[in-house]
């Protein structure tokens, strides 16, 4: 009998969790390790089949000669397509967890936009009734979006339900459902200045790396806002900091950032047209991930295709 199939379950804060929710199909038998540091995965790191994952340290692929899968915990995978892991290995996301979390991300942060809230809790503090300020409304004001995966898509379709027109700008240029017109990058400063929301949601890749910079940000209306809720480094920071001081655009709504956590002296944090949130717009969550991984977990023992596969050729 083959020996059963090793899993290294790999998480900073909640390996644990992670680990307690794997369930292999029927009665097949695996063992598993849980590592929370590159200092605990490094002497099991070697017995490994599969690794479950978050971060997992790059160092380590080249002591993993019988590493074959490596699942995704969170949205993005450029953290796992390193040079340093493997040809051979298979990289699996876990889509359709992320968008229902971060459509509501956007919506409630361009809402709190329209509807002004800070304005209205501001004069609360001061007990002072601001009846000349009034909401605005979401209907009929336009969302561009960067990237329309998965995550992009599940936003369009909810920023569609309140009436918002939805544009999409992706390397294909294809059609997509909510998406009244999907642009190439070649267009995208005509997607852009469309926008009174733009939304970044692309993965991070070669050609993604600092896709939003001076030019682009030029394309947008000056009343529009920035969300950025993929990868910090598709932004180009100092073109971002520059239009947000000079007031090129309204302002961005920032939850991810080319260094994390974001330093406290960074200028950023000081702008008044700027919100800051921690990385936290798509929460990983053991229990939404781990349905994924059993059924890729069942797949694998059983020696079936993997679901949600990577083009490690593309990025995403
Ligand atoms: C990510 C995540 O990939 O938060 O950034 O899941």
């Amino acid at each position: 009998m083959p020996a059963p199939p090793v899993v290294l379950v790999y998480h900073p804060d909640e390996a644990e969790a992670y680990a307690r929710l794997v369930r292999p199909p029927g009665s097949h038998e695996i063992a598993v390790h849980v590592c929370a540091t590159e200092a605990e995965a490094a002497p099991v790191v070697g017995e490994a089949d599969v690794i479950y994952a978050w971060q997992f340290p790059p160092a380590l692929y080249g002591k993993a000669p019988r590493l074959r899968w490596l699942q995704a915990m969170g949205a993005g995978v450029d953290w796992a397509l390193v040079p340093e892991l493997p040809k051979r290995v298979t990289v699996t996301r876990a889509p359709g967890v992320f968008g229902p979390w971060m459509s509501e991300y956007v919506l409630g942060w361009c809402a709190w936009i329209t509807q002004r809230m800070e304005a209205y809790r501001a004069a609360q503090r001061e007990q002072r009734w601001l009846g000349n300020v009034l909401p605005d409304r979401l209907r009929g004001k336009t969302l561009t979006l960067v990237g329309v995966g998965d995550i992009g898509r599940e936003i369009a379709r909810v920023a569609r339900a309140v009436g918002l027109h939805v544009i999409g700008v992706s390397r294909s240029g294809q059609r997509v459902p909510a998406v009244e017109r999907v642009y190439r990058p070649g267009h995208l400063s005509r997607a852009l200045a469309a926008a009174d929301f733009v939304v970044v949601v692309a993965p991070l890749t070669a050609k993604t790396r600092g896709l939003i910079g001076d030019e682009a940000l030029a394309a947008m209306r000056p009343g529009a806002w920035l969300l950025n809720i993929g990868r910090g480094a598709v932004v180009d920071e100092a073109a971002l900091l520059r239009a947000l001081q000079a007031r090129r655009i309204a302002g961005a709504i920032l939850d991810v950032f080319p260094t994390e956590p974001l330093p406290a002296e960074h200028p950023l944090w000081r702008l008044d047209n700027v919100v800051i949130t921690p990385h936290v717009a798509g929460p990983s969550t053991s229990d939404e991930i781990a349905p994924v991984f059993n059924d890729n977990l069942a797949r694998y023992v059983r020696g079936r295709p993997l679901q949600h596969v990577v083009d490690r050729a593309r990025g995403y």
